[in-house]
């Protein structure tokens, strides 16, 4: 049976274990894009922390193709020997580490440089992208450059490279119909869409040879209506399959305002199922494709990382923001501390290194945010008083993050709480299940109930917009919305739920909580 700390081989690299950290921008490359002592003081720290294999943050392979502040860049010469002591130092510890080599396209930081993004077509959508469209020559242009950076990368020591064609950045932009709209051979078919990737990995071998590693990133999905599906990326795969690939890893989302999830979701919930986003994609990888997978995308518990190796349903298993709190998780883990990922999701770490502070663990950022939300508070008081809803609003000192860590601030069981799932329907409607602080919802359930499609689960930005509350600490009352009650919470005395920030919770009996709703409250589970 397979295990996650089975010595294994993907191509020639040999990795000491199953764990992966996924690439990870951190806002402190030197600003020529080359390798600060920074960056390579937290590889090192990773390679002790006992990863297997580091994946670097996107290094861009050309100077127009620069996504974000502070990033590595691999498009000269000159960069090389700037990633040598980097590359000797993790080998030192025993791990392995490939750089990823990206473009940014329509998202390049154009005005760093002075020039327009271009994309696989024009596209012009306000708040979320402008930029022309690439011209042939400058596509057989990117195919050099991408094997050039690999050629680097082979230079300054790697064992390896990752094709970032995934999160929206230029060769996923080439692979989504929402994105591309040629009518030459990149644009059309999936085989056409494909081909630019194709061409830079056939590039890549025919310079470096079999025998060296290239991996490559790939969505499973955009979440972008008219976007890039599961089913085009199992075509995909099987394309590349056959062009010599070493291993993909599946990920999926972008960052865009357009995609209904982004490549680094905030927790909806803390329960184990919500873990490994991509799950089902990779089930559909697997049925068809024996390349190695490597899976991203919201793993935490160490149990979970196991059934998904042990069941075969996975080969890697890939972290990012675990690792960002925990650089030692693997090594925790592999002791026999494997109590789950202290990571709780929050996004807050993006916040410093978009600050040009560079990348650290910081879920007070994320507070500070919240804090702005406390005339939430007065609203929820205001609510509560003019209905005569009887209910206490609690406030405290610190926030509340999870589930958990109410319970514990409030000393109650977690039988006592109640969260609420916000999901969308088709038509752009909130519906909010209000379920026992450790329940999960069924969608399908939930569409069944009211006779709609299933519905799916909201985005933070649509339970801001739809309920003014941000996500986490929305209450389960006082906004438009059909509310769905499970029979469980209705057996208690009294429940806890969301209040305007995750600094408050509201304390009320589920039959005021009926009241509070005006009866619009309809049964999910029998
Ligand atoms: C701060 C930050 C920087 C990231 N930078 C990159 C990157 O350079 N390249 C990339 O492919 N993904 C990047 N990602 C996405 C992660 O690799 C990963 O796909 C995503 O966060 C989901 O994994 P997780 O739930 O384990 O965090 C970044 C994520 C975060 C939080
Ligand atoms: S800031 Fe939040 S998401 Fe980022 S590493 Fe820390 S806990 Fe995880």
């Amino acid at each position: 049976m397979k295990k996650l700390f089975d010595k294994t081989k993907i191509n020639q690299m040999e990795l000491k274990n199953r764990f992966v950290r996924s690439a990870t921008w951190e806002g402190l490359a030197n600003p020529d894009g080359s390798c600060s002592e920074k960056i390579a003081d937290m590889m090192l720290e990773l390679a002790k922390g006992q990863v297997g294999l580091i994946i670097t943050s996107h290094a861009y392979v050309s100077q127009c193709g620069q996504g974000s502040i502070r990033q590595l860049g691999i498009y000269d010469d000159r960069l090389i020997s700037s990633y040598k002591k980097m590359v000797e130092e993790v080998h030192k510890e025993g791990s392995k580490i490939v750089l990823q080599i990206s473009h940014a396209g329509a998202r390049a930081l154009a005005q760093l440089k002075d020039s327009e993004p271009f994309g696989p077509s024009s596209l012009k959508i306000k708040d979320v992208m402008n930029c022309r469209e690439i011209t042939t020559s400058e596509i057989l242009k990117m195919t050099e450059d991408f094997k050039m950076a690999a050629v680097k990368a082979k230079k300054a020591g790697f064992d390896g490279v990752q094709i970032h064609a995934a999160h929206g950045y230029l060769l996923n932009q080439f692979l989504s119909p929402f994105f591309n709209k040629r009518k030459d051979e990149y644009g059309g078919s999936i085989e056409n869409r494909a081909r630019l990737i194709l061409e830079i990995l056939q590039a890549i071998r025919s310079e470096l040879g079999r025998q060296f590693t290239v991996l490559i990133k790939l969505n499973s999905d955009d979440f972008i209506e008219g976007g890039f599906t599961p089913e085009e990326m199992v075509q995909v795969a099987e394309l590349l399959e056959v062009a010599g690939i070493d291993a993909v890893e599946l990920s999926g989302g972008t960052s865009l305002k357009i995609s209904n999830y982004s490549s680094s979701r905030v927790s909806e919930s803390d329960s184990k199922e919500d873990e490994a986003y991509y799950g089902d994609a990779a089930k559909l990888y697997k049925e068809k494709i024996s390349v190695p997978l490597i899976l991203v995308g919201g793993i935490r518990s160490y149990e979970l990382a196991k059934e998904l190796v042990e069941k075969e349903l996975v080969d890697y298993i890939s972290l990012c923001r675990p690792l960002i709190r925990e650089p030692d998780l693997i090594k925790r883990w592999q002791a026999g501390d494997i109590k789950k990922a202290r990571c709780i999701s929050c996004n807050g770490c993006f916040v410093p290194a978009r600050a040009g502070e560079g990348l650290y663990c910081n879920p007070v950022a994320r507070r500070s945010e919240l804090q702005r939300m406390d005339s939430y508070e007065e609203k929820i008081k205001k609510y509560i008083k003019n209905n005569h809803i009887k209910a206490e609003h609690l406030s405290f000192k610190t926030s509340c993050h999870s589930v958990e860590e109410a319970v514990q601030t409030v000393n109650a069981s977690i039988e006592d709480f109640v969260k609420n799932i916000c999901l969308i329907d088709k038509k752009g409607n909130l519906i909010v299940a209000i379920v026992k602080g450790e329940d999960r919802v069924s969608t399908k359930k939930i569409g069944k109930v009211l006779g709609i499609e299933r519905p799916r689960t909201a985005n933070p930005q649509e339970i801001l917009e739809k309920t003014g509350f941000i996500c986490g600490g929305v209450p389960s009352f006082g906004y438009q919305a059909t509310f769905l009650i499970d029979p469980k919470v209705m057996e208690k005395v009294a429940v806890y739920s969301g209040g305007g920030s995750e600094k408050s919770l509201i304390k009320i009996s589920p039959q005021e909580l009926l009241k509070a709703n005006q009866g619009q409250v309809i049964k999910v589970k029998k």
